[in-house]
């Protein structure tokens, strides 16, 4: 694991603008394959989003063949619910961006068959290349997607229920707790261990138990995100808030000024 750890919350944004840009420019159309991005929702990546659509406006950035797969739906929801994942990435990202509303893919929720469904996702992610770059964040409970603790290290995309402080963590975006769906279909953490690169975005003091565990506990089905410490290409992007409790944060930071000297990150 690459664990980078920034001043704050904004920086850590703008860091990972740099990764995401990074990942379109080195797969545009013209060379191998389009690029194909895994996408999150919630809080975390909101000023990365926010900053991609200032690079898009500004003439930096293009979206155009770009593929994305977002990591989970809410089930139960009607499609056009202002808090639908489909509804928040069209919000916060693509109804601004020049991507093809047609290569923007969330996990399909209303099918009688959601087992068979979640499989046909990991398939058309496959048939698209594999994911260059999966963006991640972290629940409390150091769940990624919605893969809430003792989910399978090697589950494909499937329907999970979310467990109760999940629902109040996101009972925040609702009216009441009542209010939040019980169930989603979400990439397994199988899925996500198979693309090419991951990026977990981790923001703030209740976050910091949950990055602890997933950087420096042991890999458990406990702690979902965990199993990212298997995974041969990740890169853990926090503020100093999130990375607080981390026993060898010297060694991170040591290790990353040695890497940006041979890999420069420009922002
Ligand atoms: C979102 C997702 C979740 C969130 C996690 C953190 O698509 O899959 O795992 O990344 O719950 O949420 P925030 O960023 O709101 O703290």
């Amino acid at each position: 694991m690459r664990v980078i750890i920034e001043n704050d919350a904004d920086q850590v944004a703008k860091v990972a603008a740099f990764f995401v840009g990074q990942v379109i420019h080195e797969n545009r159309p013209s060379k191998t394959k389009n690029p194909v991005l895994g996408l999150a929702t919630g809080s975390t990546p909101l000023k990365l989003y926010e900053i991609l659509i200032e690079q898009y406006k500004a003439g930096e950035l293009s979206f155009a063949g770009v593929t994305t797969f977002n990591l989970d739906e809410y089930v139960g929801l009607p499609a056009n619910h202002e808090q639908s994942y489909r509804n928040f990435m069209q919000r916060h990202l693509f109804d601004h961006i020049d991507i093809d509303p047609a290569s923007t893919f969330l996990p399909s929720v209303s099918s009688p068959d959601l087992r068979q469904e979640g499989l046909r996702y990991d398939q058309r992610i496959l048939e698209a290349g594999g994911i260059d770059l999966q963006l991640l964040g972290i629940g409390f409970d150091g769940h990624i997607g919605f893969n809430e603790p003792g989910s399978s290290l090697a589950s494909p995309t499937r329907l999970k229920a979310l467990t109760r402080q999940t629902r109040a963590d996101n009972s925040r975006f609702f009216d009441s707790i009542d209010q939040v769906p019980k169930l989603s279909v979400t990439m397994g953490i199988g899925s996500i261990l198979k693309a090419k690169q991951c990026l977990l975005l981790a923001t703030g003091t209740q976050k910091q138990d949950a990055v602890q565990a997933m950087i420096e506990g042991p890999v458990s089905s406990r702690v979902p995100a965990s199993a990212l410490q298997l995974h041969p290409n990740t890169v853990v992007l926090l503020d100093e808030a999130a990375a607080a409790k981390l026993e060898f944060q010297d060694y991170y930071r040591d290790s990353e000024s040695l890497q940006r000297e041979i890999q420069p990150i420009a922002i």
